[in-house]
């Protein structure tokens, strides 16, 4: 693992606001940055929104808006969203802001005075919600677009193209040596399967769009939305403006996406790179699609989660916990939606929460709150835990797994509970010759709150500062404890309230 670590979320397209998927792919890679942080990586993580294309252009028709105020307020309820669930983004970038569009202007000249692109006629199904031209076999058997059920609408428009088929083979080879890692191990045989199946050049313009990025050496036409979204990865970083600083600094870095927009990510973005003179990405990992409570999210079906709803009701650490402890990351799965009542009160209100509480209870009313971390005689229980599970958490975190570093989370929370029961504190206390194995019991549960604060602040970096205060020590923005000879403790209100269902 170099010193530095780069992550880019796909732009999310604003014609709806924020929902559980757009929140899933950002909460995981943000656990992902705040752990590299915590291990003093120098890490860049950019988020931002796909602003341009039919799709965006037609919600703001219906909403009376020109496009500009449409995506200016739908970009808002995304930033706001992110920074509810305490998103560490170092950048939220918008692909209709003007440096964006210059940028990505001065990228298709580049491309174009390369020779990469050419004119052609081009003639097809295109389907506006996937902004993407669809082939017969595609269709469902109305005729429709499987994914959102509506007839796609013939095209034919004379386009620029680009000669992916002079990339392709520099492509596969890159993918099948690892050079650019596709991850994890199916995703990556599903994209080599593509290959074997040949893929044809793509359209990279739009005649009868205006709501987007005007090519320069054609006015008429603007940029295909899908190929200037997937400039935004440098544009965001200063790649075509006169201070690309950022961008020799942090590219080629990590795309997280999900498996639906795999395509686009390991094939024509290493592509339209290359042909830029530009690294691939070192690695584009897909996770999977989720449906809820057993169904695919719609409108229509009404099992829409809004992240919102979720800080509103479970506090921004339990909405991260909620969106990340459902399935492994990487694979399909299913979220109960219809459970999180019941998985936040087990996992954060009892497991978690009242360990915190109930050890620092006991310290002070025992110990009077103060115990030395070298109290401990030999026999620490959690210590060697913590070492173990230290080293699996890296591995899951670079398994970009955070779903299973998760898990050794709770490895430690549900090992300290167990030892507080074995040992039955509360007995050890009505004898005064007990003391020092109290204490020694105590230095090693709070060195476990210790370890416990470092290790959840990937994952809930409010209630990991709580614990940190309450055993008298400081959690650094960058999740580091301060090293203390004494841990002094204090008992304040539970770290998760427990959540009554109606
Ligand atoms: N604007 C394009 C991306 C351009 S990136 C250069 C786009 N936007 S989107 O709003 O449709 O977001 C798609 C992404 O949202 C998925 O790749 C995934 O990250 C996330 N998800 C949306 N629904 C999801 C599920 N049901 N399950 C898991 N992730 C989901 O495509």
């Amino acid at each position: 693992m170099s010193e530095r670590v780069s992550l880019f979320n796909p732009i999310y397209y604003v014609n709806g606001k924020p929902h559980l998927g757009h929140a899933y792919t950002t909460v995981a890679t943000d656990a992902v940055a705040r752990y590299w942080r915590s291990r003093g990586k120098d890490v860049y993580f950019q988020v931002g929104t796909d602003e341009h294309g039919a799709k965006n252009a037609e919600k703001a028709e219906e909403a009376g808006q020109t496009p500009q105020e449409f995506v200016d307020e739908m970009s808002a309820t995304f930033r706001l969203a992110w920074d509810r669930l305490s998103i560490t983004n170092d950048t939220f970038w918008r692909t209709s802001s003007k440096e964006h569009k210059d940028r990505a202007r001065a990228i298709f000249q580049q491309l174009y005075d390369g020779g990469f692109l050419y004119e052609d006629e081009y003639t097809g199904l295109y389907c506006t919600g996937c902004e993407k031209f669809i082939t017969e076999k595609e269709l469902d058997e109305e005729g429709n677009c499987p994914d959102h059920k509506k007839k796609p609408e013939e095209l034919s428009e004379k386009n620029w193209f680009f000669k992916l088929s002079d990339f392709l083979p520099r492509v596969q080879a890159l993918i099948e040596s690892d050079e650019l890692l596709v991850r994890p191990a199916h995703m990556k045989s599903e994209v080599l399967g593509l290959f074997k199946q040949g893929m044809d050049d793509f359209s990279v313009s739009r005649q009868r769009v205006t709501w987007g990025v005007p090519l320069p050496f054609a006015e008429d036409q603007v940029s295909y939305v899908w190929v200037e979204a997937l400039f935004n990865y440098i544009t965001g970083l200063g790649y075509g403006s006169n201070n690309d600083e950022a961008f020799t600094k942090y590219w080629p870095g990590v795309n997280v996406v999900g498996k639906d927009i795999i395509k686009f990510h390991a094939v024509y973005w290493p592509a339209l790179l290359l042909a830029l003179g530009i690294d691939p990405p070192r690695q584009v990992f897909a996770h999977g699609f989720f449906t809820v409570d057993g169904q695919k999210m719609s409108k229509t079906i009404g099992n829409v989660v809004d992240p919102n709803e979720l800080v509103d009701r479970y506090g921004s650490d339990g909405a991260r916990y909620l969106i990340l402890s459902q399935f492994p990351f990487g694979q399909d799965g299913d979220v109960k939606a219809g459970q999180f009542d019941e998985q936040y009160n087990a996992a954060l209100a009892n497991d978690l929460g009242n360990l915190v509480h109930r050890v620092t209870s006991m310290a002070e009313k025992y110990l009077e709150g103060s115990v030395r971390a070298d109290a401990l005689v030999g026999d620490a229980i959690l210590l060697p835990l913590v070492k173990e599970l230290d080293a699996k958490i890296e591995d899951a975190f670079t398994a970009f797994r955070p779903d299973l570093a998760l898990e050794s989370v709770f490895a430690l929370v549900e090992r300290a509970n167990a030892l507080i029961e074995e040992r039955e504190p509360w007995k050890l206390a009505k004898d005064e010759a007990n003391r020092q194995a109290l204490e020694a019991l105590f230095a090693d549960l709070l060195g476990g709150l210790q370890a416990l604060a470092v290790f959840s602040y990937p994952f809930f970096p409010e209630a990991s500062a709580k614990i940190a205060d309450r055993i008298g020590l400081g959690l650094s923005e960058q999740g580091e404890t301060s090293a203390s000879a004494v841990f002094t403790v204090r008992t304040e209100e539970p770290l998760f309230p427990r959540i009554e269902s109606e």
